[in-house]
């Protein structure tokens, strides 16, 4: 193993590419000293945001699994709802009051049939933003918890169950939660997110992150190679190693040998039986240093694809985002990256209309993405959020502006994403198996690039990683020919 690389704490974070997820996922009732534990209870969870949040709810079912409750897949019937939040757009933060609505609705008919209670619980960035507004606004909310606090779910159910109040923890330890989760998983599939590093105190001036996650703080490395060994006993073939800003982790060298960045810890986890991919994410540009850039080139089992968000291509927005680099920073950098591994796509996140940006400023984030070229991607409008220093800033951009300048951001986007997917047919990649496709018959597996990937074979090939030839691609997705080795 290579030497470590120490790195500046105080260098920025950046937090992970936002996707929706509903993740619920089977947990097996056992005994319970809490709660009446022989009588098997439902729990329904539903995953608002970023890949964080899917780990931290896969996590909530872990911990509610030894006090009696198995996951469902819907609402209606269970006896704990838990809506996980997201806050980092004002959109995600009003879909949690919508959906309140029809949570109560479904509580309401469930005991008014005599099917049971129904115990209502706000987790994530908005109950950690809102606190107990929340339960004002919406009075069906018996519990409201933050994101370092869900592995005290089972001690919160116990207090609303007997005294029928409502309970409030916002409190930021985010070492105490993870010495108190179980130190094993039960994964849903092949793939699993881990989450290694979480908080930020870059505080971008759109960013509502290092107020809701709090400051960042580093998981130790025995605990991160305990529970990728669990999700490797399990099955699991590829980890993504996550983050709000991943590649600012930091740690004791477990041999005592100094502190381990990003790029020593994947050489680490590289060498656990049973795991044959890694991924990480969300990374800030800052952050990227060379130890992890030459880890790249070097760890086979790392995936060539890197999400790397700019934001803005023009230097007088990132200085008003404060970023805390310039586009020829970012540029030099991505030329390092290519140089270490030729075959990378690139993934990045970008605003648009944050306040002071001009048309000029615009065109600059347009001559980014054509100089950079992104294999994908993820785009949003400036969305005011309360309390960050953007919300204040003068010169804010009409609404119709910044959905004409997201329209021709995405048509770029979108034009470089489907060009780079027609560029791999004829390619042969390697393909995790994931399972039965949507329309049945198909297989369904994910490219080194994250494509989802359909291909006609065998069931007995889920959970294996298979060379596909890629025959057809859209923006979205490849379809191929299982190339049969023997
Ligand atoms: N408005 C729009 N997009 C935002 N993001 C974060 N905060 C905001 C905001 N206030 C985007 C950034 C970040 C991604 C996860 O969400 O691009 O990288
Ligand atoms: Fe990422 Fe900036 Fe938000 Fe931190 S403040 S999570 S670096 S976007």
């Amino acid at each position: 193993m290579s030497s470590p690389s120490p790195r500046d704490k105080n260098a920025s974070r950046d937090i992970e590419a936002p996707v929706i997820a509903q993740g619920t996922k089977k947990g097996n009732a056992q005994a319970s000293d809490i709660n009446d534990a022989k009588q098997t209870k439902k729990v329904f969870i539903k995953t608002y945001g970023c890949q964080m949040n899917v780990y931290d709810s896969e996590r909530m079912a872990d911990v509610l699994s030894p006090i009696g409750y198995a996951a469902v897949d819907a609402p209606d019937d269970a006896d704990l709802v838990v809506l996980n939040t997201c806050h980092i757009r004002e959109k995600a933060a009003e879909k949690v009051y919508s959906e309140l609505g029809r949570v109560r609705k479904m509580k309401e008919t469930k005991e008014a049939e005599g099917r049971g209670e129904m115990t209502v619980a706000v987790a994530g960035c908005v109950a950690q933003a809102e606190g107990a507004e929340i339960m004002r606004r919406a009075p069906v909310v018996d519990m409201v918890l933050g994101p370092q606090t869900y592995h005290k779910l089972p001690e919160m159910i116990a207090k609303v169950t007997r005294a029928k109040g409502d309970v409030l923890e916002t409190e930021f330890d985010t070492l105490e939660k993870f010495d108190q989760l179980p130190t094993t998983r039960d994964p849903k599939g092949f793939s699993a997110f881990l989450t290694i590093q979480e908080g930020c105190d870059k505080f971008c001036t759109f960013c509502v992150v290092p107020y809701t996650r709090g400051a960042e703080v580093s998981r130790p490395v025995d605990q991160i190679v305990m529970e990728a060994r669990s999700l490797a006993q399990k099955g699991v073939r590829e980890i993504t190693l996550i983050g709000q800003n991943v590649n600012a982790y930091l740690a004791d060298a477990p041999d005592g040998s100094g502190q381990w960045g990003l790029g020593a810890l994947i050489r680490h986890v590289a060498k656990i039986g049973g795991i044959d991919r890694i991924r990480f994410t969300t990374s800030h540009p800052r952050d990227m240093d060379d130890d992890l850039i030459e880890t790249l080139g070097s760890e086979p089992k790392l995936m060539p694809y890197l999400h790397l968000p700019i934001q803005a291509g023009s230097n007088k927005i990132l200085r008003a985002m404060n970023r805390d680099h310039t586009y020829a920073h970012y540029k030099e950098l991505i030329a390092k990256i290519r140089a270490a591994r030729p075959d990378i796509a690139l993934s990045g996140d970008f605003i648009v209309g944050f306040p002071g940006e001009t048309d000029a400023d615009f065109e600059d984030t347009m001559k980014c993405v054509e100089e950079i070229g992104y294999g994908s991607s993820f785009s949003f409008k400036y969305s005011i959020r309360p309390g960050t220093p953007g919300a204040s800033m003068p010169r804010q951009v009409p609404e119709d502006v910044k959905s004409e300048r997201l329209k021709r951001l995405q048509d770029l986007l979108y034009k470089q994403q489907t060009e780079f997917n027609h560029s791999l047919i004829g390619r042969t990649l390697d393909v995790l198996v994931e399972g039965v496709g949507r329309d049945g018959g198909q297989l369904f597996g994910r490219s080194p690039y994250l494509q989802g990937t359909h291909f006609d074979g065998p069931e007995s090939l889920i959970g294996t990683i298979v060379p596909v030839t890629i025959t057809g691609a859209g923006r979205n997705s490849l379809t191929g020919e299982w190339t049969q080795t023997e």
